[in-house]
């Protein structure tokens, strides 16, 4: 860690303690145990950030609560991939002014992604201005000040920047399971994909040093963490930039050295940065997961190319036919895009026909939108609702006929699952999860939570199985 980074946690460690007496005036002040909810949009990355803000926030004092009805404090980590992200926020501001109308004195805050992009941090001031802190992906470490001014009184905090060069580490976390946690490797990307906002609004690639990433695990597995998953938006350009750092493999083998780390898992693999070690890491090493997420986007050349995507239909497949060869038993999902500006049915063959070839366990397909500032935003030829609806709903057929065929294959296997959650649905029952990401139904204890147990896998009900033990 950088000798400036130390001092800035140093710097938040302290804004934490101060806040903490503040909130206990603010309580006596208020008769009652003050509580506060985050709720989360948007992606792995995300979902880590909220248990940062989390981390923080029971640090001070505050009891959380997993609803925004009673809080005292709401906190939404916002997402602006797609259009139906920035919609649904909005959606939930407008109850959360309905509440606070009763209640002048809840909170609330607005941070993630969304603020990053100007447009939408305008808006918020100007159309949503009782939202009390508004603060970006670059300066979340920042957020126990931001949480001090708040108590003592202070309104309209709106602190955004336009870049990072700090990783701060070693901030409180609480973590939504004991037994499994999301580790970050690298923020941002470089990648620039035509139609992304991702890159403008979490800024360039960064990777964390291995040496902190270690230690973190580390300490997780000291804690009762038996799976990890590395987090970035393209996992396999890790190290890039950081002079005499490791590669992506090797420290998938140093994180699979680790005591007590059973399974780790990664997310995201750009298919252009795949290399051959990596393969043959995940294929010698069985604590790494059966699963690989490769986004495909889209099956036609001429589309990948306009995306900047920096492959071609025959250079992906080649490589996941290539990955199921070597690896038989990894389930391969995948994120498609459909109704790309210019996009033809015959390209949207394309796509069909790879779905065709690769046979995906799983695929999550999504109809293009509009983000200000990419370069696809301002294409003329976008495509006309009706014809993307139309191929929107040949890719997910395809995708929806080829997974569940695929997700019949383990039927009747005996499989290690991590015991995640008693089942809500199902009296006597619990949920687990496989090395290839299934998910399984079987009758169990609720004590079994964050045990693995083998599972013999009696019947595929779509995407996923019933099971027994
Ligand atoms: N870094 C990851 C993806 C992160 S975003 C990668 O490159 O694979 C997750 C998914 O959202 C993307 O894979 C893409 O399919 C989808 N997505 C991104 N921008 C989008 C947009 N403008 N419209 C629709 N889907 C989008
Ligand atoms: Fe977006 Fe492309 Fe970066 Fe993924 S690799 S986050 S799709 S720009
Ligand atoms: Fe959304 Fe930001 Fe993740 S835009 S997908 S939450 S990086």
């Amino acid at each position: 860690m950088k000798e400036s980074d130390i001092l800035a946690t140093k710097d938040q460690l302290r804004f934490i303690e101060e806040s903490s007496e503040l909130l206990k005036k603010n309580e006596e002040r208020s008769g009652k145990k003050l509580t506060a909810s985050v709720i989360t949009f948007g992606c792995q990355m995300n979902a880590r950030d909220s248990e940062k803000l989390a981390g923080i926030l029971v640090s001070a004092g505050f009891e959380l609560l997993e609803d925004t009805e009673d809080a005292d404090f709401v906190l939404y980590n916002t997402c602006t991939v797609r259009d139906n992200a920035n919609q649904k926020l909005y959606g939930h501001l407008g109850e959360a002014l309905f509440r606070k109308k009763k209640n002048p004195e809840m909170m609330v805050a607005v941070c993630g992604c969304l603020p990053q992009e100007p447009s939408a941090f305008e808006k918020l001031k100007k159309s949503y201005s009782f939202v009390d802190l508004i603060f970006g992906t670059h300066n979340l470490y920042a957020f126990p000040e931001y949480l001090n001014r708040l108590l003592s009184g202070e309104r309209h905090i709106y602190e955004i920047t336009d870049h990072s060069d700090s990783i701060v580490e070693d901030l409180p976390v609480l973590r939504k399971y004991p037994f499994k946690s999301g580790v970050n490797i690298m923020f941002g990307c470089n990648n620039f994909c035509t139609y992304c906002i991702v890159p403008h609004v979490r800024g360039r690639e960064r990777s964390r040093e291995s040496a902190d990433i270690l230690d973190e695990i580390r300490r997780l597995a000291g804690s009762g963490v038996r799976e990890v998953m590395l987090l970035g938006q393209n996992v396999n350009s890790y190290g890039n930039g950081i002079e005499g750092e490791i590669s992506f493999p090797e420290l998938l083998k140093r994180v699979c050295d680790i005591d007590g780390i059973e399974r780790v898992r990664f997310m995201t693999s750009h298919p252009k940065d795949l290399s051959e070690e990596l393969i043959q890491t995940i294929k010698a090493d069985t604590k790494i997961c059966r699963h690989l997420h490769l986004p495909l986007q889209s099956g036609s050349t001429r589309v990948l190319k306009e995306m900047n995507r920096r492959y071609t239909k025959e250079q992906y497949m080649d490589l996941a036919l290539h990955i199921k060869d070597e690896i038989p038993d990894i389930a391969l999902t995948t994120d498609i895009m459909v109704g790309f500006p210019g996009e033809t049915p015959a390209d949207v063959d394309d796509t069909i026909d790879v779905i065709n070839t690769v046979k995906y366990d799983n695929a999550f397909t999504f109809i293009y939108s509009k983000r200000m500032g990419t370069p696809a935003a301002v294409r003329e030829d976008q495509v006309p609702p009706d014809l993307v609806k139309e191929s929107f709903d040949r890719v997910l057929k395809c995708v929806q006929d080829t997974a569940r065929e695929q997700s019949l294959r383990w039927q009747g296997q005996t499989l290690p699952a991590l015991v995640e959650d008693v089942n809500e649905s199902l009296e006597g029952y619990v949920t687990g999860r496989l090395s290839n990401n299934m998910i399984v139904h079987f009758p169990g204890p609720a004590s079994l939570i964050g045990d693995i147990v083998p599972v013999k896998l009696e019947e595929c009900r779509g995407f996923y199985y019933m099971g027994s033990r």
